[in-house]
């Protein structure tokens, strides 16, 4: 008689886990009043202000710049930073494409470095190795709402002179060493996206403590406009990336929402490494203390097949599903891997582009075996559970364990 549900037998549970967005009268009643007041674009309400200064106070930063995604923010900031046409920005190879497309959309060369397999977060160590007279910027991404060793990062950055670009699209609120992330750098941009913990549908915000990033974001983000300048005069260059009053309003509500829902996350996130860690072939993110706050965003652990009777980690996501547990594979390729990439496809109509760079002779080991082989995620809703939704996965993931030869 089988016993995992992937062959017949009684799942571990059928109840869903939470969903998401979580939403509320407020969100409501700002958007009601936004509409009422005729001014929905962040040009003429004050709500995209207010927001701004909020979430930078929040965040211990002096200035805030809202554009219209994580994506775009970070394409700005590395400008407004002063990376320049050319530059190469040291780019970890697990994270989302952004990281690296708004490195090219910047005009710079992403140059990719491997990832701490017990973090996911960028191997300084192995950064500094791809360090050459060309490298002008770095850019730490707090993944799953980890920080990234920042000491490590600063010394680096200090030692060879480096723009640091945080990408905290996923760590609103994470802190290291007990300073919230994003302005530890030259600038750190958070993402708004709908699969976000705070969520505006799209959307995306800079933080800088540095007056001329803050500037020259402000101009790259409303048509290259200087904020002591006319309408009509245009002293950079710079589109149209503004956010909507509409989507300010929503960010408010979500915002007074995030401290509490962010104290259940962690709680989880706590409670799985606990429990998890106990099971053999399940090994958790490594405990590192100078982490004072956990946006968690996801939930990461690595599965060690050969605890597994050698099943993949596919069978094993498969048989987790079927249980009931909404586990998710992760980045399927390093970025190194996407043909963008490969064929440095970045001209019009995806033609290549002759950049000192070489892409296909790429390897990072770890980045590769989290994407092959171990990294398995819980998105942030299902960190929201109560305390027996997470006794259900790790039950689930007990079971799996003991019943490794069916799957
Ligand atoms: C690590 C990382 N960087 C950048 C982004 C880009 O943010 P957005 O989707 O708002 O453009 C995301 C989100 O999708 C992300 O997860």
């Amino acid at each position: 008689m089988p016993q995992l549900a992937v062959r017949g037998g009684t799942p571990v549970r059928t109840t869903p886990f939470p969903v998401w967005p979580v939403w509320g009268d407020e969100e409501i009643e700002n958007l009601t009043r936004v509409i009422k007041s005729g001014k929905w674009g962040c040009l003429h309400g004050s709500v995209s202000g207010d927001f701004e200064r909020k979430y930078a106070e929040y965040h211990q930063a002096k200035h805030a710049i809202l554009v219209n995604s994580g994506t775009t923010a970070l394409r700005i900031a590395l400008t407004a930073a002063d990376i320049d046409i050319g530059d190469k920005v040291l780019v970890p190879a697990y994270t989302f494409i952004a990281s690296a497309s708004a490195v090219i959309e910047a005009g710079a060369i992403p140059v990719f470095v491997d990832i701490d397999p017990s973090t996911y977060n960028i191997d300084v160590q192995n950064a500094e190795q791809h360090i050459t007279d060309k490298t002008r910027g770095i850019m730490p991404v707090h993944f799953a709402g980890r920080p990234a060793d920042m000491d490590a990062v600063l010394t680096l950055a200090q030692k060879y002179n480096l723009i640091i670009i945080e990408d905290a699209a996923q760590a609103w609120g994470s802190s290291w060493r007990g300073r919230p992330v994003g302005a530890m750098g030259a600038a750190g941009c958070f993402s708004f996206q709908s699969s976000k913990n705070i969520n505006a549908g799209e959307g995306g915000i800079i933080l800088t403590n540095d007056d001329l990033v803050a500037k020259m974001a402000r101009a790259h983000s409303n048509c290259g406009r200087s904020e002591d300048g006319q309408w009509y005069e245009h002293f950079y260059f710079g589109g149209n990336s503004r956010i909507t009053e509409l989507q300010a309003a929503v960010l408010m509500a979500q915002f007074e929402r995030y401290p509490e829902l962010m104290t259940i996350r962690q709680d989880n996130l706590n409670m799985l490494n606990q429990e998890l860690a106990k099971i053999d072939g399940i090994e958790v993110m490594a405990k590192d203390d100078r982490i004072t706050r956990q946006s968690a965003h996801l939930f990461i652990f690595r599965y060690k097949k050969q605890a597994f009777a050698h099943k993949s980690k596919a069978h094993f996501i498969d048989a987790l599903r079927k249980e009931g547990i909404p586990a998710s594979p992760g980045y399927s390729l390093p970025l190194y891997k996407q043909p963008v990439f490969l064929k440095k496809a970045f001209g019009p109509r995806g033609r290549s582009v002759d950049l000192p760079v070489d892409y296909e002779s790429v390897v990072c080991p770890e980045s590769e075996k989290a994407c092959f082989e171990e990294a398995v995620w819980f998105t942030q809703n299902v960190l929201l559970g109560t305390e027996d939704d997470m006794a259900d996965i790790v039950r689930a993931i007990q079971k799996i364990k003991e019943n490794a030869e069916e799957l």
